[in-house]
């Protein structure tokens, strides 16, 4: 049957009402070596909001930023933000672990 070979499709609409979230950082993988490279750079700054960065679980923080786009948002952390240095200082970090990083910042995939 060529039905259930869509069906095991994983994706979802947003419901109606509930807020969307970019499935790339909805559906990132967080393990232990990515929060080895995370205490090791981000962790610095967002678990204590040094100079103004948003902290670690502070979900509406992470939605308002998130708003301005997922490309952008990666950007900002490729090429430096205000006070944040360009890849916050991890310079081992691939974009697929910057999407994992702020997709667990942000709350979006527990
Ligand atoms: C030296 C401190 C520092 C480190 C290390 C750091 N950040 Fe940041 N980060 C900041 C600050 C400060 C801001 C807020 C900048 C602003 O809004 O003016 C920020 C903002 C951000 C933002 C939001 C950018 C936006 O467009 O609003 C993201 C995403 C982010 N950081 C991800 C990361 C990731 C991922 C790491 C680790 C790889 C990291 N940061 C490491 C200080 C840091």
């Amino acid at each position: 049957m060529l039905l259930s070979a869509c069906s095991s499709l994983p994706n979802q609409a947003p419901e109606p009402g509930e807020q969307f979230r970019p499935p790339t950082l909805r559906t990132a993988t967080v393990d232990d070596e990515l929060m080895g490279k995370w205490s090791r750079s981000c962790a610095l700054c967002h678990i204590t909001g040094e100079a103004g960065a948003p902290v670690v679980g502070d979900t509406a923080e992470w939605q308002r930023r998130l708003q301005q786009g997922e490309e952008t948002i990666i950007n900002n952390v490729l090429e430096g933000f205000n006070a944040m240095p360009p890849l916050g200082y991890c310079m081992a970090c691939e974009i697929s672990d910057f999407r994992a990083m702020i997709a667990y910042m942000a709350g979006l995939n527990q």
